[in-house]
């Protein structure tokens, strides 16, 4: 039943080549969202899952960077705020798009694809852009520690985390002339502040008049981030030994950045954001400090560690997993990135802890199917009581049930 009313979901949310995230919401095609509706569509439709993947990675741009957002045309204008005339940019295929980015979680989605069903070809037309994707990160954003950089909470995909609220402050506010899109479809008390969205605005707007190529107020290496760029790097590994090409540049980039992130990002018990510009840490208590998990060469000490803390403060045992640490004040319930639980993020760390703790692996996989059973392919879910928020029928949430069971 689950797994049709999962299938159903995607199939309504299907544009012809790629999926939208949620029909009034994200009308158009996200960047991380189409890597994680792409592992759920490999369950059902490998075909599906490929088209998802090749038509994002159609709007790459030239330098390499994967949009977070390909706008698709035939949406009407003012669907969805900001839109591709606030974002002036277009790939060279033509396609509009925003010209900020998304963890690179695609490889992962592409290699996945490729074990459900076996297709060279597919990676061998996939991994030049997925490197270029990489080549571009390090071009771009890379730090003299080694780490990569975010230039806007929405590249972290955790929008108005708690870890943001810091370095937000040196961002103006008081941006005005846009009118909000979020609010027509998601009660205000679910989404970011409109606070939050004026430093949003005014970081993305000096962004894009630096023609995309100058970071603002905001410099962040985001632990989620950098967890899915050194994964990449051991995926991209086994996709060039499947091409007939040399993993070892690939395995040697990604132990860097276990290294580096050990080094500068580790606080003892979680992964922590640093701030670029300050070069300090920036404590808090997200989830995504755990997802480092995922990366195949974290020692064993370390890994021990974020265990713990997962299990004593993220409550990993009998609840799904909050985004945010319940016991920290911050903590919100049902406000979006500050809290809620989120099929992805559950589904990240549930991969770190398949190896290296299959019991607690599978207390989340059951966790995640009873949110969606209870209360539907929500966006996302209070972590204790599983009432759904955000919006319905959203694509990752059922995507990801169809891996999980699978
Ligand atoms: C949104 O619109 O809330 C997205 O997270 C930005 O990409």
């Amino acid at each position: 039943m689950i797994l049709r009313d999962a299938v159903r979901v995607l199939v309504n949310n299907w544009d012809g080549s790629y999926t939208v995230p949620s029909r009034r919401l994200y009308p158009h095609q996200w960047s991380w969202d189409s890597a994680f509706i792409a592992i759920g569509h490999a369950r059902w439709s490998p075909r599906r899952a490929r088209s998802e993947l090749l038509s994002l990675f159609g709007a790459q741009w030239r330098d390499g960077r994967v949009p977070h957002i390909v706008f698709n045309p035939r949406v009407a204008e003012g669907a969805y705020f900001p839109g591709p005339e606030f974002w002036a940019a277009r790939a060279p295929s033509g396609s509009a798009t925003s010209g900020i980015v998304q963890p690179p979680v695609h490889a992962l989605a592409a290699w996945k694809t490729h074990l459900v069903e076996p297709d060279p070809a597919f990676l061998r037309r996939i991994y030049p852009r997925l490197v270029a994707q990489q080549d571009f990160l390090r071009a771009a954003r890379r730090s003299p520690e080694g780490l990569i950089s975010i230039v806007h909470p929405w590249e972290s995909g955790m929008d108005n985390s708690p870890a943001w609220d810091l370095p937000l402050q040196a961002v103006e506010t008081g941006v005005a002339g846009f009118i909000r899109r979020d609010l027509d479809t998601v009660s205000a008390d679910e989404r970011p502040t409109d606070r939050d969205y004026e430093r949003y605005v005014g970081l993305a707007r000096a962004y894009r008049d630096s023609g995309y190529q100058v970071p603002g107020a905001f410099q962040i290496e985001d632990p989620l981030f950098n967890t899915a760029y050194g994964v990449a790097e051991s995926t991209l590994a086994k996709i060039a030994d499947v091409c007939g090409l040399d993993p070892e540049p690939h395995e040697r980039e990604a132990a860097a950045i276990t290294q580096a992130m050990v080094e500068h990002l580790f606080d003892g018990a979680l992964f922590q954001a640093r701030d670029v510009r300050t070069g300090g840490l920036i404590r808090s208590s997200s989830a995504a400090g755990l997802t480092p998990l995922m990366l195949p060469e974290l020692p064993a000490g370390v890994a021990d560690a974020l265990i713990t803390t997962a299990v004593d403060r993220f409550a990993v045992k009998d609840a799904v997993l909050p985004s945010y640490a319940p016991d920290a004040p911050e903590f919100d319930a049902a406000r979006y990135w500050r809290g809620p639980s989120w099929t992805n993020l559950t589904w990240l760390v549930w991969q770190g802890l398949k190896e290296r703790r299959p019991d607690l692996a599978a207390t989340l996989a059951d966790a995640m199917i009873g949110a969606v059973s209870q209360a539907g392919f929500r966006e996302y879910f209070d972590p204790f009581a599983l009432r759904g928020h955000g919006c319905r029928d959203f694509s990752w949430s059922a995507a990801l049930i169809l891996d999980v069971v699978a």
